[in-house]
């Protein structure tokens, strides 16, 4: 059973080849005491062991939406990471494009003012098009906190980040639900 005393944490998993290191963010948010749940993208299901994710953080993994009538398997979200994130979930989110779950729950948290984190897992060749940066730039302008850059992928800096941001939410709106309720 959860403490629903404690803050709670999305962890918003994308299909990207560093993905199946999530347990690293999830055993460090829940140290920093933040319950946590998972939703991960459909593609980005295939790249987690989700069995060890849902033992870990005595949840279900979410990935498609619930069926209506069955109770909302999460809390409202305290705040969101987005890591790893793709180019593709990227460029759904900053374009409003919300076709999984997981876009759908992001794309919500700005109208909620929910806090938002992203690192980015996008490789050079990706990053140079035009779409991505802009994408990116739309992101910061929603106040979503962009991590990542040079360097080895560092799962603790969507805390590091979040920390940075502190409790306050971005527009001061209601928590968000991740089924658009
Ligand atoms: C082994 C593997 C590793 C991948 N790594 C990345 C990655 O690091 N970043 C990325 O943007 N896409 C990566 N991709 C491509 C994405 O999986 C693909 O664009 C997918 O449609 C993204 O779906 P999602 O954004 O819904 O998770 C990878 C694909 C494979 C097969």
């Amino acid at each position: 059973m959860s403490d629903q005393s404690k803050p709670f944490l999305y962890v918003v998993v994308c299909a990207a080849g560093v993905a199946d290191g999530v347990g690293e963010l999830i055993t460090a948010a829940q140290e920093q005491g933040w319950d946590v749940g998972v939703i991960a993208t459909p593609q980005g299901l295939g790249f987690i062991d989700t069995r060890a994710v849902q033992k870990r953080t005595g949840r279900p993994v979410r990935s498609a939406w619930r069926s209506p009538g069955d109770p909302r398997p999460f809390p409202p979200a305290d705040a969101i990471a987005v890591a790893p994130a793709t180019f593709n979930t990227i460029n759904k989110w900053a374009a409003g494009i919300a076709d999984t779950l997981a876009v759908a729950t992001l794309c919500e948290a700005y109208g909620s003012g929910v806090r938002t984190v992203v690192l980015p897992c996008v490789n050079p060749a990706l990053a140079a098009h035009p779409a991505y940066r802009q994408s990116i730039e739309r992101l910061r302008g929603m106040g979503v906190l962009v991590g990542g850059g040079a360097g080895p992928f560092r799962w603790e800096e969507a805390l590091e980040l979040l920390a940075a941001r502190g409790p306050g939410s971005l527009t001061a709106a209601q928590p968000v639900a991740a089924e658009g309720e």
